[in-house]
């Protein structure tokens, strides 16, 4: 790969972050952009001040919506360092999804390398706050000009960097979720599997439902019998039984969350029974009624650990812990953002330290 070019913002001041900064409403001064053609592959690889696009109107990303993107955070630690969590697992999941939307494939390592140099570079960016952190988010579409369904022939590859603070408006307090079956949001062997817009915008119309009905989210059922729970909008969902903690499996219509997979690591390392399997909401109904429901939460980047205080279903609300944080969300949440964030020990090796490029230290 060729070297990074750079073309930096000019910064006067030191960056102040507003106190309160909610979600993806800031952006940090750089990006990086690459791009890619059939003759050169990737190339062109930049750190250059953020600004505009500039498209074409006919680019396919804009018609046939040929699009993919993943979301991580950099997080600042006691020792004033800043560090990723398991970066390499979402450039893979990038490229998982670049295959099922014929889309081309990143080189994973240099992408890692690629992403730590622009977060050293806007390290004053990655918030301090106890809760807060840097959300990063790699996407990728096609820009070809041509009105016509067939993969675009050329593509930009973006990071893009956004202080955060917490996703959801309840902030870190329990969240109520939606179960409705007017909508689908994905299938299996469809694109559930993918991190693409096409899953976000088929989300709009059942997620506007659950607005109404006084719910964060909705917690999706399966496309297929509408009999199965698969996920919520933005994070995987994970029950407590009295027997066992179950989590959907991965059917193929729901994403391969790196949370859920670091989530099912600390559970089973604590000893819980965690079982990924088909989870009928009948089961759960049923359970609930007998007791045998402890808590639900979900899990995801954004979300981080996110407990369920209610599930909102043909017009019941079904309670959990008094609609406060349950105790295992709570300790989960505290066991995986003190590993993010440098304060519990990282014993699996999923932190990469952010530090500028050796070429250019
Ligand atoms: C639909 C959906 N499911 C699950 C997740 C959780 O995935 P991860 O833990 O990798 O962030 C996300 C968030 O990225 C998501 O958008």
């Amino acid at each position: 790969m060729e070297n990074i070019k750079y073309n930096l913002y000019e910064r006067k001041d030191p960056v102040v972050l507003p106190e309160t900064l909610g979600f993806g409403r800031y952006f940090s001064d750089n990006v990086f952009v690459m791009d890619y053609n059939p003759q050169k592959g990737w190339h062109n690889p930049q750190i250059t001040a953020l600004g505009n696009l500039h498209m074409h109107p006919a680019a396919s990303v804009l018609h046939y919506g040929q699009t993919i993107f993943e979301g991580l955070k950099a997080y600042y630690t006691p020792d004033g360092e800043y560090q990723l969590f398991r970066p390499e697992e979402n450039f893979k999941r990038l490229n998982n999804s670049a295959r099922r939307l014929c889309m081309p494939e990143v080189d994973v390592d240099f992408c890692v390398e690629a992403l730590k140099e622009l977060v050293w570079i806007d390290r004053e960016w990655v918030p301090r706050g106890d809760k807060e952190s840097l959300y990063i988010r790699p996407f990728m579409f096609g820009e070809e000009a041509m009105l016509g369904v067939k993969p675009s022939d050329t593509y930009k590859l973006i990071f893009l960097l956004s202080p955060v603070g917490a996703y959801y408006p309840e902030g870190f307090q329990a969240i109520k979720i939606l179960i409705q079956d007017e909508y689908v949001r994905t299938v299996r062997k469809g694109l559930g599997e993918c991190k693409t817009a096409g899953n976000y915008a088929a989300s709009m119309a059942g997620q506007e439902i659950a607005r109404r009905e006084g719910c964060t989210q909705v917690l999706w059922l399966d496309a297929v019998e509408l009999k199965y729970i698969e996920e919520v909008g933005t994070m995987n969902i994970f029950i407590q039984f009295n027997d066992q903690v179950a989590t959907p499996m991965l059917s193929g219509g729901i994403l391969p969350g790196i949370t859920r997979k670091s989530s099912m690591r600390i559970l089973r390392d604590w000893g819980y029974n965690v079982s990924e399997r088909q989870i009928p909401l009948k089961e759960v109904l049923d359970r609930y009624e007998k007791g045998e429901v402890l808590e639900i939460f979900g899990t995801g980047t954004a979300a981080i650990i996110s407990s369920v205080g209610a599930v909102r279903y043909g017009g019941h609300d079904f309670v959990l812990n008094n609609g406060n944080v349950g105790p295992l969300a709570e300790r989960l949440f505290n066991e995986l953002t003190g590993i993010q964030k440098g304060k519990v020990e990282d014993r699996y090796g999923w932190i990469t330290k952010v530090e500028p490029l050796a070429v250019n230290a």
